[in-house]
């Protein structure tokens, strides 16, 4: 396994910024007086990102869950999902957003944001830090992106292989 650097932390964190500034912006308008935003993070993968965008967000929220699983230990999904913890909040009449990592097949983000429209919320917007474009099987519409990137497999910054290197503070690509 070889790891080569992708991603270091001043990109990121410029583009947290960035996106930070943006959702702000968007939900200064959106929220009325006594609402706050409902932020849910998706376990583990973006529990590091989910903790760098909130403190960059500068509206009213509150903080959410879940876990969702559709990949074992390896680098291919099996294209089930399923909830492995859920929300300890109601969606039901909330702004909701919903905070992820990296977005490969779209099968989470989608089977996530059908799970919480069904619960009539105001509104689902999604927030991916890196995307690949080029492995989506079921489209999902991003709201907020930090960048797209080509098909080579990501570690670090939250991101795993078979639940390690979570802990790089940069993201690598893993060969
Ligand atoms: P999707 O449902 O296929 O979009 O998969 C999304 C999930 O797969 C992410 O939240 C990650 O947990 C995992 N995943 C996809 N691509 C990568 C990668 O390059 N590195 C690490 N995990 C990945
Ligand atoms: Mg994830």
């Amino acid at each position: 396994m070889k790891l080569a650097p992708f991603i270091n932390q001043a990109q990121i964190s410029e583009m947290t910024k960035k996106l930070g500034n943006q959702i702000s912006q968007d939900y200064q308008k959106l929220l009325s007086q006594d609402e706050s935003l409902l932020v849910v993070v998706t376990l583990k993968g973006a529990m590091i990102f989910g903790s760098d965008l909130i403190r960059e967000l500068k509206v009213p929220m509150e903080l959410d869950f879940v876990r969702l699983a559709s990949y074992g230990s390896g680098t291919r999904s099996s294209g089930a999902v399923r909830f492995l913890k859920d929300m300890e909040s109601s969606p039901e009449g909330r702004h909701i957003l919903v905070i992820d990592e990296i977005v490969d097949s779209g099968r989470t983000l989608a089977f996530l944001t059908e799970h919480l429209k069904a619960f009539s919320p105001k509104s689902v917007k999604l927030c991916s830090l890196l995307s690949k474009p080029s492995r989506r099987e079921v489209e999902v519409k991003l709201d907020y992106l930090g960048t797209e990137i080509e098909d080579k497999f990501v570690v670090g910054y939250g991101l795993d292989f078979g639940e390690k290197y979570r802990n790089l503070p940069d993201i690598c690509i893993l060969s």
